[in-house]
């Protein structure tokens, strides 16, 4: 089935920088980020919102690295944050608080006062319960709440189940039916201001459709509300933007994205708020790895690399493809492995039966398209300190997080010597 995959090399060199030089002195396995490449997605979108009263609020989760909100704090755009720990990031990488959207279906009373105590610009509703805490937070500290209300349209968005959003049995945002009764019982809520529309259907959508179908009912809806007195000042589109994993892969590109988002919200007069986490950053990323050994197998050799699950969670948690190959120049012959990491399950696999140059110990490899979803979801399992993290920009490099010791992994811990009476 892979037999399409090329087997040749990865360029040596990213955003100007040698990466067999920065492997031999930073280690491996470490993320990768050029910042030329993150820069290029921030302008194409740019280009393509051009004239819309549009704000981009990358979806901090993607990719939550200070230098990566840093860069994006630099560009103007704002941050879709889902937790306390996000809100925090993005504020200290000078994200500007009243740029900043607050989605998920689990914020505690806590979380909302931290995000009202910082002014942030939007809550993005998914539950009465949720709408009915925000209000007695605002209300107890005097102030105004912004929100929006996320709808459900029971959309499929032909992704990944685990990252589908928008059906009806998903956990996220409230159907018509339930958002209609929040705006007529909105005078019940007087330290909520409800004037907006969200809606996120799911992630690596590779087609426009879902979008279109997601927006129509959205657009339907905002024109209901208006006509019902309920003026809307802002729809947010969500992120859920695909990118090319594997060569072959067909994406929506970004103009027909928007186009279509003109297409379907021409009607509404307020602003457009946008969540892309996946398609700012994915591409712009690299995991580089060893080969530690070439292990034979029963069907055939694995590949066991230095990286594993725990610092590139995507393929045993989704299935996901990610392509691999070496850094430079490649054997001619060509052989096919499972290509694994060294942690003690079997589903931590990078790939299986894949076609790759024939490899040898100590081969310095890649694996591509790693800056979103990378970083943010690894972990110390195995009790592997996290990986270090590179930004590169035209030749040069930061190291924008260091590999973690493991004085740092266990930080926190103690030994039970010190008990108090429960
Ligand atoms: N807005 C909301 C409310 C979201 O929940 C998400 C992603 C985004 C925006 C950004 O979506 P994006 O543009 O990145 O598709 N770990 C999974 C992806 C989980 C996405 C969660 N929500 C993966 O590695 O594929």
């Amino acid at each position: 089935a892979n037999e399409e995959q090329a087997t040749g090399a990865a360029p040596a060199m990213l955003d100007g920088v040698d990466l067999h030089a920065l492997a031999a002195r930073l280690g491996t396995p470490l993320h990768v980020y050029s910042a030329g490449a993150i820069r290029a997605r921030i302008a194409a979108l740019r280009e393509a919102l051009a004239g819309l009263d549009a704000l981009v609020c990358y979806a901090a989760k993607a990719n939550s690295n200070r230098a990566v909100l840093g860069l994006m704090a630099g560009a103007g755009l704002g941050a879709d944050i889902v937790s306390a720990g996000e809100l925090w990031r993005a504020l200290r990488a000078g994200i500007p608080a009243r740029r900043i959207v607050f989605s998920g279906v689990g914020k505690t009373a806590a979380e909302i006062d931290a995000a009202l105590d910082a002014d942030i610009l939007r809550f993005n509703l998914e539950s009465r319960d949720e709408l009915e805490t925000l209000d007695r937070r605002a209300a107890a500290r005097g102030v105004l709440a912004r929100a929006a209300v996320r709808i459900n349209p029971d959309v499929d968005a032909l992704t990944h189940a685990k990252i589908s959003t928008g059906r009806a049995e998903n956990k996220f945002g409230v159907s018509l039916d339930e958002a209609r009764g929040w705006f007529a019982a909105a005078g019940t809520y007087p330290h909520v201001r409800l004037d907006g529309l969200h809606v996120h259907i799911g992630s690596q959508i590779l087609s426009v459709e879902p979008f279109r179908q997601a927006l129509r009912h959205v657009d339907a809806f905002r024109r209901e509300l208006e006509a019902g007195g309920h003026p809307i000042r802002s729809i947010d589109v969500g992120g859920g933007l695909g990118v090319r994993y594997r060569a072959g892969d067909r994406t929506v590109a970004v103009a027909d994205y928007v186009a279509a988002i003109r297409e379907a919200l021409a009607g509404h007069d307020g602003r457009l708020l946008l969540e892309p986490g996946r398609w700012l950053v994915a591409e712009a990323g690299v995991l580089l790895t060893r080969v530690v050994r070439v292990k034979p197998g029963a069907t055939r050799p694995f590949l066991v690399l230095d990286a594993a699950m725990n610092d590139l969670a995507r393929p045993s948690l989704y299935d996901a493809w990610h392509d691999i190959a070496p850094v430079g120049a490649a054997r001619a012959d060509a052989e096919r492995y499972d290509v694994v990491g060294p942690v003690c399950e079997t589903g931590d696999t990078f790939a299986r039966d894949r076609l790759l140059p024939r490899c040898a110990p100590g081969d310095l490899l890649m694996i591509r398209t790693t800056g979103a979803y990378g970083a943010s979801m690894a972990s110390t399992y195995n009790s592997r300190p996290l990986a270090a993290e590179v930004v590169l920009d035209g030749g040069r490099y930061a190291v924008v997080r260091r590999r973690q010791s493991f004085e740092e992994m266990v930080a926190g811990e103690t030994a039970a010597d010190h008990w108090e009476n429960a």
